[in-house]
């Protein structure tokens, strides 16, 4: 008598366990369940046993071909994966290469912008952007109710506070708390209901403030020659166009020469050829006054500009609202 199907079953599970290929595990399902196979045959065999072992055998004999059946595709399962691996991971795939940040360009050209006036002596100084209408106005020579509070459409928090439409509150700050001489910038987040090519609702701001005695016009003009000369190259145009703010007389904003269109003119300059980047002007007396210095002795000029309109020229962007939708593909130009 050859083998029970007890013994056929532990043989062929043991032999499974030590497969360790493809073509082993091949071999033993045609060894055990082929045609001339081990359990192929006892089932064939099975008339020959006495009649009533017969069906019990027959039974045994059916389960153990699918145990085996199965043990079989198992096996191959686990030798064709390798360890470790589960279904819903390809450990064949390559790595994902980690994204390597960089500073947003605003951050960059503010940075710049404050590198070129710390190189001159002016040191950084920085106030609320959540602020007192005292401050980002009336401390300003903006007279309550007077018709240029409209210049910059403004955020109101309360009656009396504002977001800071401006950096320039943060003038009056220093002042109130320093002696003259004084020579600052003060960079920041300001805030306007404005939105198109050239405004947006939150933009950046460098204020400038000197005052000492015998400051005059030509210093301001001299230093802001200077610092779009640094900031681009000596060659660029920029040029001053009298303006009016309530905290400065004389007033002048200081346009840049399209690098768009080189100055003939296009929709990002609205056809003038320039954009402009600042305004300035000699700090109004009433301001000092405001804060208690002497008028008598000391003057002063004082300038806030825009960071992103200086970023797109820099960077000859044509929409200033590129810069904050957060589009990866843009950000990673620069
Ligand atoms: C002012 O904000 C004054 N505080 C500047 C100033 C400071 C004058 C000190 C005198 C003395 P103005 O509203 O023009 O001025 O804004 C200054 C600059 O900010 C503009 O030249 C422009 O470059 C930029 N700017 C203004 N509005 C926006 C906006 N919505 N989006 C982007 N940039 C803007
Ligand atoms: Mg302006």
């Amino acid at each position: 008598m050859g083998k029970t199907i007890d013994q056929i079953k532990a043989e062929a599970l043991k032999a499974v366990e030590t497969a360790s290929d493809p073509e082993g595990i091949k071999e033993l399902s045609i060894r055990y369940l082929g045609r001339k196979g081990a359990v192929t045959q006892f089932l064939r065999n099975i008339s020959d046993l006495p009649a009533k072992e017969r069906p019990e055998a027959g039974k045994k004999a059916n389960e153990t071909k699918k145990i085996l059946d199965s043990a079989f595709k198992e096996a191959l399962e686990r030798i064709q994966k390798p360890a470790g691996a589960d279904d819903r991971i390809d450990v064949s795939l390559p790595g994902r290469s980690v994204q390597v940040g960089h500073l947003h360009p605003i951050t960059r050209i503010a940075g710049e912008i404050c590198g070129i006036f710390t190189d001159m002596g002016f040191d950084i100084v920085e106030g609320p952007e959540v602020e007192l209408d005292y401050y980002n106005f009336e401390s300003l020579n903006f007279p309550p109710d007077h018709p240029a509070r409209d210049m910059q459409d403004t955020f109101f928090i309360s009656d009396k506070v504002v977001l800071r439409t401006h950096t320039s509150p943060i003038q009056v700050r220093v002042m109130e708390k320093t002696d003259p001489p004084v020579r600052v910038i003060a960079p920041g987040k300001v805030y306007r209901c404005d939105s198109d090519l050239t405004h947006t609702p939150m933009f950046h701001q460098v204020e400038g403030l000197l005052v000492d005695e015998n400051v005059s016009f030509g210093d301001l003009k001299g230093t802001l020659t200077a610092f779009v000369h640094q900031m681009f190259d000596e060659q660029t145009s920029l040029r001053f166009r009298p303006s009016f703010f309530p905290f400065t007389e004389p007033s002048a904003e200081v346009d840049i020469l399209c690098v768009m269109c080189r100055g003939k003119g296009c929709r990002v300059c609205s056809q003038t050829g320039w954009l402009e980047v600042l305004g300035s002007g000699m700090v109004h007396p009433a301001v000092l006054e405001n804060v208690g210095y002497d008028t008598t002795r000391y003057t002063g000029f004082a300038f806030g500009m825009g960071v992103e309109r200086i970023a797109m020229l820099k960077y000859g962007i044509d929409d200033i609202r590129k810069f904050f939708e957060n589009d990866f593909r843009f950000l990673k130009q620069f």
